[in-house]
């Protein structure tokens, strides 16, 4: 059936319907990213500056999704785009280091603990899968212990643990053998320990620090160093997967906000400030497993084999580097995390009013939404509903995450992904007034269709 809401994004989006049309015909799936992919059909989008984006029809947004969180500055920082159009007139890619790596080296070397040394990627996928690769090698073990809910991009060495049911492959095609390398457990010390005590064969531990899909199933800072411990008792590596988080939570990522210094961390988004690219770090002895040394035996047989046509390609590299001065001052992340905690209380307040059984919840310049189903738990106030179980903050109904969605696309907000998003330093109090006055017409929607459940 379909939804009011369907009809009116529709008749306000001719050309993305026709553009899709035409898409459906020469790319698989229809769309470059499976987030992308929504009914009837996705927005293609034009261009964005500061906070708002501008899709192909015109249809002006306030943007929480912010380039899958890697725009913290907010879309087209006029320096980034300078320090772009400085290198490009120098050629694109030269397939050769560029001078400024090793400045872009050194600032991530500055800010974050765990980065004695640093090596380039193009994604956080690469950087999840190359991680790996690493902590087998320098442990002489095979497995990694992730958490329900957790992601760390969409490579086979990931194929299981973010999408429910937990412990099923993600995707067709993931060979068997490559899943049973993979264990994934609630996020539970005591699960944690009696894995490490039973299977000797675990590499490494990888997880999202602030909890799944950045902080949507929070764990918390306590878990995080007896997660430390544990590690250190056993002798798994600690890799904590920063995509998201890093440079966000604090110029120095979650690491350095909880003074948790990992063995390795995966590094995305906003390092590379808007271009393609990311990196792994970590500890010296562990990443001297780059080196070449002369050694015939050691060098085909003992080091880690990796390659990357773009692996900081300048233009990646300039935009790191103009990104990684401001975040290293700290000030976008004070504008970005109070207007995240304008729009979380705001909700709560929305929520509040409308008596609806749900709460909005995050940290630093993120932003969750939980929404029970109709006719929902029965709770009798909202702190009822309250919940660190992933499968349910992890599995409000599509139908419910579809026409959030809509409702508030259709009315001129867009989130990053299912109910989240991430703000920016680009957003402002009138941005987050305006979204709030979107979001309550939203609720009253999903509560008059008998979507969501007020509290009874
Ligand atoms: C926590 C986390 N890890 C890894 C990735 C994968 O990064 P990429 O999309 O650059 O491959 C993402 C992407 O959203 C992420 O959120």
């Amino acid at each position: 059936m379909s939804h009011n809401w369907e009809e009116i994004y529709a008749e306000q989006r001719p050309k993305s319907k026709a553009l899709y049309n035409e898409a459906k015909q020469n790319t698989a799936g229809g769309v470059g990213h499976d987030l992308r992919h929504t009914v009837p059909f996705p927005r293609y989008i034009d261009h964005a500056l500061g906070a708002r984006m501008w899709d192909v029809d015109g249809n002006e947004y306030i943007d929480y999704g912010m380039g899958n969180a890697a725009c913290f500055l907010g879309h087209s920082p006029p320096e980034v785009l300078d320090a772009v159009r400085e290198v490009i007139g120098n050629g694109l890619h030269f397939g050769n280091d560029h001078p400024h790596q090793v400045e872009w080296a050194g600032l991530i070397q500055q800010l974050v603990p765990s980065a004695e040394r640093v090596r380039f990627v193009n994604s956080g996928t690469e950087g999840s899968m190359l991680a790996l690769r690493v902590a087998r090698a320098f442990t002489k073990r095979t497995k990694v212990l992730r958490f329900e809910g957790h992601f760390s991009g969409w490579h086979d060495y990931v194929g299981k643990g973010a999408m429910i049911p937990f412990n099923e492959t993600v995707s067709a095609g993931i060979p068997a053998a490559t899943l049973d390398t993979i264990k994934v457990i609630p996020a539970d010390l005591e699960a944690v320990e009696a894995a490490f005590r039973n299977d000797s064969d675990i590499a490494a531990v990888m997880l999202e620090p602030s909890g799944a899909s950045w902080g949507r199933v929070p764990l918390s800072v306590e878990f995080n160093r007896e997660l430390q411990r544990l590690t250190q008792e056993y002798g798994v590596l600690l890799i904590y997967d920063e995509v998201i988080t890093g440079f966000r939570y604090s110029p120095g990522g979650y690491q350095k906000l909880v003074d948790i210094t990992p063995d390795m961390s995966i590094l995305g988004k906003i390092m590379t400030g808007g271009l393609p690219g990311g990196a792994i770090v970590g500890r010296a002895d562990i990443m001297s497993l780059f080196d070449f040394t002369g050694d015939p035996h050691h060098d085909r047989y003992e080091r880690i084999h990796h390659l990357g046509t773009f692996n900081a390609n300048p233009l990646s590299t300039a935009a790191g580097i103009a990104t990684l001065k401001r975040v290293a001052t700290g000030e976008p992340h004070i504008q970005a995390d109070r207007m995240a905690a304008l729009l979380r209380q705001g909700m709560e307040e929305i929520l509040e009013e409308e008596q609806v059984a749900g709460y909005a919840y995050g940290d630093s310049s993120g932003l969750h939404l939980h929404l029970e189903a109709y006719p929902g738990s029965g709770a009798t106030d909202r702190d009822a509903v309250r919940t660190n179980d992933p499968a349910r903050l992890k599995g409000i109904p599509n139908e419910i995450v579809s026409a959030y969605q809509k409702n508030l696309q259709i009315r001129g907000v867009n989130i990053l992904s299912y109910t989240g998003g991430v703000t920016s330093a680009a957003h402002t109090e009138e941005d987050i007034n305006k979204t709030l006055n979107i979001f309550q017409d939203t609720i009253r929607v999903l509560v008059q269709e008998k979507l969501i459940a007020r509290l009874g």
